[in-house]
């Protein structure tokens, strides 16, 4: 199963696709995701979304991602808070339909992201946040070699209160502490 996930960069035709997959998880976004307005859920909510995450794209701010089984999107995953200059870092976050879970496909996912981070955008870091007790999410990120930086407390306001967050960090392969990109 494993060697069949491919991640790549979203386009306006997923809004389909994407659609139908948040209608069928909807139970994953009651307790890991920030809380959102009910119409994002929908086919004409991620149309909406892919737009403004493309026209990120184009900023240079985002790299809104899919992952893919058997030409199947199956999950999203998305650089985000792109900075480049001094720091040249990311965010990633995202999510893996359901019926997926436990089988390494987020971590196989995650894996093929960073070669595209650290490859062809040439980024330095990448950062990435997970609640307390979302375990899976903490492994995803320790098997593909983030460390934990520690506790960033009241992090994401959420269902009526702030929550705790780890945050973990991956520096590029290639980083020797002197070059700022891949090809720098
Ligand atoms: C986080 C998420 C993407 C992980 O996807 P996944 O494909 O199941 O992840 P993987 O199978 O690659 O890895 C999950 C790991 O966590 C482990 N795990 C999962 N739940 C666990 C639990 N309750 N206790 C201990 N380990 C657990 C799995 O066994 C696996 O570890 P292993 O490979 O060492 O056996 C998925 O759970 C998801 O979509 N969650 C909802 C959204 C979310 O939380 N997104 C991240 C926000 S920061």
């Amino acid at each position: 199963m494993r060697d069949k996930v491919v991640v790549r960069l979203a386009k306006r035709d997923d809004a389909e696709a994407l659609g139908r997959l948040y209608e069928r998880n909807l139970s994953l976004f009651s307790s890991d995701e920030p809380s959102r307005d009910a119409s994002f859920f929908t086919v004409e909510g991620q149309a909406r979304a892919l737009r403004d995450a493309l026209d990120e794209y184009d900023a240079g701010r985002q790299w809104p991602g899919v992952a893919l089984m058997d030409g199947d999107v199956i999950g999203k995953i998305t650089l985000h808070d792109i900075r480049r200059g001094p720091l040249n870092m990311a965010e990633v976050g995202g999510w893996l339909s359901a019926d997926l879970h436990n089988h390494g496909v987020a971590t196989d996912a995650l894996a093929h992201l960073l070669r595209i981070a650290f490859g062809e955008l040439g980024l330095h870091k990448i950062v990435g946040y997970a609640k307390v007790d979302n375990i899976a999410s903490r492994k995803v990120m320790e098997h593909n070699g983030f460390s934990l930086v520690g506790t960033v407390e009241r992090h994401v306001y959420d269902r009526g209160r702030w929550h705790d967050e780890m945050l973990y960090e991956r520096l590029a392969p290639w980083c020797d502490g002197t070059r700022p990109s891949a090809d720098g």
